[in-house]
């Protein structure tokens, strides 16, 4: 069935979303306050690099059942469901999350109301806010109904995790089905395809996202932490990983030690649910996350202490090749990135660092404008004393230790994802090195 569907927000999550929704068949309007990015997405320009995501905003813009407008009243005269996918960044100089866009975005919403709607909340939100912004809603429109359905998907697979989800997560107030059916009627084919779907009530869909970003980021740090072990110890948090990937109560995904976790989400979220179960009287439930936190913007340091006694002394007057800028490989967002971080923090110190990412160059820049940038992973480590690899892109684990070898001037690689095979870069007189990897 196709339905007529809105879709208010044109950032990572808004803009996939609008595609998707349209590519499943339904009529997709979608709004963005930020005009020119509207404009780029109706002449089918994706506003940051996604696979796959341009070549089906294509064929969507091409079928007619996809317009991206700045006008919400076009928005809502056009629609019967309306998803709200803004963004909700930390808020500047503290850990709690910035509400000024979904509160905007809802207030405008609400306002061009023309007939009542189905509104589904998508963003990331303090645990609360649902009730919040449904009692606003029916304030203004009593036979509208607001429920709150949380999107899981990862940058760099958006497509696939929107099309194919693992689960729909539907949490709506007792008197609100039409809001459940609602979600239910545009996902249908996912449903039928036997994705599982688990009702709840507002608060516990809220929490369903944060908590589960918060545990990735745990088990993230809790990896991290344990190659600060292995470090002193003489062991290899690599072994250790593998080792305790196998247990399948632990699972093997979710535990690569390395540089932390960085992103538009994850690092932002654990702050902010630390900062919400703390406003609501759960301090000592979340204060591990305080820990989580630190263990990861430890990770960063490490690499910087380590470039350092690789180097045999300060940093200052060195020259630094930087392998990668984006967060992670398959994205162009630089959003708190561990990369671009420690690729400043040298650069603070003196270093004369040059960085490369195949894809994130552009944000890097506009991020970071005061780094050195190259336009190939040879030419930001010419006549390097120390190579760092930062973001494991297959083109980084690709190169040929031989030959990136004549580039720089001293064979020295910190592999700071463990994306090398080590063996390989030894034979070709490298000194590498690896965060919780002991040197045997
Ligand atoms: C994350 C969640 O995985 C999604 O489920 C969620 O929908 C999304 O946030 C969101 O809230 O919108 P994403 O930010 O795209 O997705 O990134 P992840 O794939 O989760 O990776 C986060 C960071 O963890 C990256 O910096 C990555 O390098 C790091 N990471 C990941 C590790 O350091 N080790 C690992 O084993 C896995």
């Amino acid at each position: 069935m196709s339905l007529r569907v809105g879709v208010v927000g044109c950032g990572y999550l808004g803009a996939t979303t609008a595609v998707c929704l349209s590519s499943m068949g339904h009529h997709v309007t979608a709004t963005d306050v930020d005009a020119a990015r509207v404009q780029a997405l109706n002449e089918g320009r994706t506003p940051f690099f996604e696979p796959g995501l341009a070549d089906l905003l294509a064929t969507q813009l091409a079928s007619g059942r996809l317009k991206f407008t700045t006008e919400m009243p076009r928005l809502t005269q056009q629609s019967d469901i309306v998803f709200l996918c803004v963004g909700t960044p930390q808020s500047a100089g503290e850990l709690a999350t910035d509400m000024r866009q979904v509160d905007s975005a809802t207030q405008t919403l609400i306002a061009a109301l023309q007939h009542p709607v189905v509104v589904v909340g998508k963003s990331t939100v303090p645990v609360g806010t649902a009730a919040r912004l449904r009692a606003e809603l029916k304030a203004h429109s009593p036979n509208s109904e607001l429920v709150w359905s949380p999107e899981f998907l990862r940058e760099g697979r958006a497509i696939e995790d929107t099309l194919a989800p693992d689960r729909i997560v539907i949490g709506a107030a007792a008197d609100d089905a039409r809001g459940s059916e609602a979600v239910l009627a545009v996902f249908a084919d996912q449903v039928a395809a036997g994705t599982p779907v688990v009702h709840t009530d507002l608060p516990t869909a809220e929490l369903v996202k944060i908590s589960a970003n918060a545990y990735l980021a745990t088990k993230i740090s809790f990896i991290n932490a344990m190659s600060e072990v292995c470090e002193v110890a003489g062991a290899n948090v690599l072994k250790l990983s593998e080792a305790l990937g196998y247990d399948e109560r632990i699972g093997a995904k979710f535990l690569r030690p390395g540089l932390g976790y960085g992103g538009g989400c994850l690092p932002k979220d654990v702050r902010a649910l630390y900062a919400r179960g703390s406003e609501l009287g759960a301090a000592q439930a979340v204060a591990f996350l305080d820990e989580v936190d630190a263990i990861n913007q430890r990770c960063r340091q490490r690499v910087v202490d380590l470039t350092e006694e690789v180097l045999g002394g300060p940093v200052a007057g060195r020259r630094i090749g930087v392998l990668g800028a984006a967060f992670k490989p398959n994205t162009d967002d630089t959003r708190d990135s561990p990369a671009l971080d420690v690729a400043g923090r040298l650069h603070l110190r003196g270093a004369s660092v040059s960085v490369y990412d195949p894809q994130a160059m552009q944000t890097a820049r506009r991020h970071r404008p005061t780094l050195t940038y190259a336009e190939t992973a040879a030419a930001a480590c010419r006549d390097a004393d120390l190579v760092l690899l930062l973001t494991e892109w297959p083109e980084f684990s690709a190169l040929d230790p031989e030959e990136f070898g004549r580039a720089v001037r001293h064979r020295r690689i910190i592999d700071a994802r463990h994306a090398l095979v080590e063996k390989d870069w030894s034979a070709a007189g490298w000194t590498y090195r690896a965060p919780g990897v002991s040197l045997s």
